[in-house]
């Protein structure tokens, strides 16, 4: 089947600003996927479009096989969406905003009932059904965020910064809490925290300046911040001869041959963390009587976002 969630080289301009550009990327059934970026990187406006409340400048992104512009109705009905500010109304109780939400989606009053009794107990929200939304901690609003989202039981969650400005014993339970509703959905979930994409997701899209830079599992990101240095070098010689003598390199971990050129070819080269090899590389191709095409340390655009992420939380961990 095709992915639940489809985005293809999509383009957003606020005015002369590219916000993001050329971003592609698909999400399938029952995956959870993290946005892991810095502060501007795209994340919200990437999430926007996608829910369509933000139509794109050029590109298309589309829910369930319905497209976010042509089809939005039939596309937001699979989708639950917690944004970044959720649009509250501090003086309902939870359970009358539950039940307002659930009939501007059209959902008929029958069914409002029994889903937001489910929500509620879901979102352990159950104590606090008849208070005001303007009493509760940020912690339980953004509880009554998840709620509403998940109301109308959309196949696809998307969730931009749920666990931001909570306290951290809150920040635990939501955590918790998207765990579990992950179970049965399809969840997309922003980030600048890299410890929480390791805790929820399965995937990671790195977002830097309106561009995915960087695709991964949480694991293999993490052996990537504990730190290689990757180097590419373009060499014109016999690959599995040029292969095995930068594999010979002092400190070298892993050499692979990124293409499929029978004389010349990109090697790529992952070294330990804080060598610089590019002087030893150029002078064992040169030794060997090989052309050197190219030279370049590859790991420095990705260091440098990561450097910007939050790498700890500031109380749990
Ligand atoms: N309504 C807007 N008008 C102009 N620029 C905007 C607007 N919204 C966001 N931006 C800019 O677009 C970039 C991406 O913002 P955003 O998608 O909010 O990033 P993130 O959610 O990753 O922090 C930022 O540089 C931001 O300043
Ligand atoms: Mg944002």
């Amino acid at each position: 089947m095709a992915g639940m969630v489809e985005v293809t080289n999509l383009t957003k301009y606020y005015g002369k600003f590219p916000a993001i550009e050329d971003v592609s990327f698909e999400v399938k059934r029952g995956e959870i996927v993290g946005f892991l970026g810095p502060n501007g990187a795209g994340k919200t406006t990437t999430m926007r479009i996608i829910t369509g409340f933000l139509p794109p400048t050029s590109g298309t992104a589309s829910v369930a096989g319905y497209d976010l512009v042509d089809k939005s109705r039939e596309a937001r009905a699979h989708i639950g969406y917690l944004p970044e500010t959720v649009p509250l109304y501090t003086d309902m109780t939870v359970e009358s905003y539950l039940g307002f939400m659930g009939t501007i989606r059209g959902m008929d009053s029958k069914r409002i009932k029994v889903r937001t009794g489910e929500v509620i107990d879901a979102c352990r929200l159950g104590d606090y059904r008849r208070s005001h939304i303007g009493k509760l901690s940020k912690g339980f609003r953004q509880r009554v965020g998840i709620a509403q989202a998940v109301l109308h039981e959309p196949d696809v969650l998307i969730l931009d910064e749920p666990t931001i400005g909570i306290d951290p014993i809150q920040v635990v339970e939501t955590r918790q809490l998207i765990k579990d509703l992950s179970g049965s959905h399809t969840v997309i979930l922003s980030t600048h925290i890299l410890p929480e994409v390791s805790m929820l997701c399965n995937r990671v899209l790195i977002i830097h300046e309106g561009s995915i830079v960087a695709e991964d599992t949480p694991r293999d990101l993490a052996n990537k911040l504990q730190g290689v240095e990757r180097l590419e070098a373009e060499v014109q010689g016999p690959p599995a001869e040029v292969a095995e003598a930068l594999g010979k390199i002092r400190g070298v971990r892993e050499v692979d041959i990124a293409t499929d050129n029978p004389n010349h070819n990109i090697f790529k080269i992952q070294a330990r963390r804080g060598l610089d090899l590019r002087p030893t590389v150029s002078r064992i191709v040169v030794n060997n009587g090989w052309s050197l095409l190219n030279l370049q340390l590859v790991s420095m655009s990705l260091e440098e976002i990561f450097l910007k992420l939050t790498t700890e939380e500031d109380v749990d961990a």
